[in-house]
């Protein structure tokens, strides 16, 4: 029989423990999950592609039902070339869901053999979003418990929050 693979797709700039924990949700519904960073440069990323698809492997590499690749282009596209049929959205609140719903509509009229399903992570993430994570890192907030640390390093290294900056305390 074929491998029911699940493509989790998304920028993953950086990946926190909303993203983990649909991870680990959908990991029991598919044969296989593959992790799908959208490598667009364009936007700005802060971290680039190859250091987010690194990031995710260190995070999943004792998975063995995990893969973490880049991609450019369509995901239906992407999708097809990997054998995958299923697309796995988080959905954190109705705010999501337009956005999320105009996008799996337009991937089924792309390709009708994709399906999207949407997980919901666990209440205690449904705020979370990369976005607010780089912000509040960068200003000095604490995220202990939103991000693993390996990822709190890397924010470190790229975004030192004005608090532990030698000329902040003046
Ligand atoms: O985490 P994000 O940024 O919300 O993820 C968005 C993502 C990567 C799922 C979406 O932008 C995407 O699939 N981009 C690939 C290009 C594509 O297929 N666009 C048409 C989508 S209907």
């Amino acid at each position: 029989m074929q491998k029911r693979i699940a493509v989790y797709p998304g920028s993953f700039d950086p990946i926190h423990n909303g993203h983990l924990d649909i991870i680990e949700r959908c990991r029991p519904l598919f044969d296989e999950v593959l992790i799908a960073v959208l490598h667009n440069e364009g936007k700005s990323p802060l971290f680039s592609v190859e250091e987010r698809v690194e990031i995710i492997r260190e995070r999943v590499a004792h998975l063995a039902d995990c893969r973490v690749e880049s991609f450019t282009g369509l995901l239906v596209d992407f999708m097809e070339r990997v054998g995958a049929r299923a697309v796995v959205r988080g959905l954190r609140a109705v705010s999501d869901f337009e956005y999320e719903f105009q996008m799996a509509l337009m991937n089924r009229r792309l390709n009708p053999r994709v399906e999207t399903v949407f997980m919901m992570p666990r209440e205690d993430y449904s705020y979370l979003s990369s976005r607010l994570v780089k912000e509040v890192y960068a200003l000095g907030g604490d995220l202990t418990g939103l991000v693993p640390d390996p990822v709190l390093e890397r924010l470190r290294e790229r975004l030192r929050p004005a608090a532990v900056s030698p000329l902040g305390s003046r």
